[in-house]
């Protein structure tokens, strides 16, 4: 089959089908999705029970895997594969965690807008989330398009942007939420990553305002004003109209370019299971979506 493409939202955001995500994929197939990424920047597939396997090789047709904040800090993880990122509120024993556990806080951290591992360089490109477990209520995920933000930016504010940088903090989501007890090796283990606040898109040619939570200061501007415009950029960018909520049903794999959009979770009772998986793809210039 081929790949059929319904938009789900206004700006952004497909469903797709036509294509089954757990064999693998044919070049063909990879490059009709990275021109469908590259167009919505989000796509949504239902009924896909993918095995960890199976994520991690439809996940490389699109570029080397990206081990986010692991490479720094060596914690004990549930997932064997160090390329697969539990997003869920278990711990080691499988188990729901305490609400105040450690494991909760990426969870709470991802309840703030970003795009994934924008801290880094090599950023993020292409993360696909996969549902397993579901909470009876919210947990729902967010997405927002950041070339929409750049294209409704007044005049005004365009100019004003125009040639800035913007330093992403690996631990500044941490610190933002209370939990700043690192020392100051952990701290030094990840510099900054320093990223124009307007780019050009890779994939689409098209103008993005890269803003998101991780982004702490802007370059040759005070910290105070920097963070005041940065939260301005990012309410803009985030303004309901260009919000596509994704409500999960188990079997759902979403995929989104960090590159173009930002994301963020919902709440939901941290009493309950939930359980998805997350593989995210280096933006290294030889990925394969780097082919238009
Ligand atoms: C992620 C993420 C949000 C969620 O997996 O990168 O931010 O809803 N997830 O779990
Ligand atoms: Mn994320």
């Amino acid at each position: 089959m081929t790949l059929a493409l319904k938009p789900l939202h206004p700006v952004f955001v497909a469903e797709a089908s036509g294509i089954d995500l757990t064999s693998p994929l044919s070049r063909g197939d990879a490059c009709a999705i990275n021109a469908a990424m590259n167009e919505f920047g989000v796509l949504v597939w239902r009924g896909q029970p993918l095995t960890a396997e199976q994520q991690i090789q439809f996940s490389t047709a699109f570029g080397p895997l990206d081990i986010g904040l692991k490479r720094v800090f060596k914690r004990p993880e549930r997932l064997g594969d160090e390329r697969l990122i539990d997003i869920s509120n278990l711990g080691m024993d499988g188990n729901v965690q305490k609400r105040d556990a450690p494991k909760n806080l990426s969870n709470f951290a991802n309840q703030l807008w970003h795009s994934d591992s924008s801290f880094m360089t090599p950023r993020g490109a292409y993360s696909m989330l996969h549902a397993l477990v579901l909470p009876s209520w919210g947990g729902e995920t967010e997405f927002a398009d950041l070339r929409a933000a750049y294209d409704t930016l007044d005049l005004r504010t365009r100019e004003m942007v125009a040639g800035l940088k913007a330093e992403h903090y690996a631990l500044h989501t941490r610190i933002l939420l209370g939990d700043d007890a690192y020392t100051d090796e952990q701290k030094k283990a990840m510099p900054p990553a320093i990223w124009p606040l307007v780019d050009t898109h890779p994939g689409s040619g098209r103008m993005v305002l890269f803003v998101g939570v991780h982004a702490r200061q802007i370059i040759g501007m005070s910290t105070a004003e920097s963070r005041l415009l940065l939260s301005d950029l990012l309410e803009h960018a985030t303004r309901r109209e260009r919000v596509y909520v994704h409500k999960w049903q188990v079997g759902d794999l979403v995929m989104w370019d960090n590159r173009a959009t930002v994301h963020r979770g919902r709440r939901f009772d941290l009493s309950e299971r939930r359980e998805l998986r997350r593989t995210t793809v280096n933006d290294t210039p030889d990925a394969m979506l780097a082919v238009a």
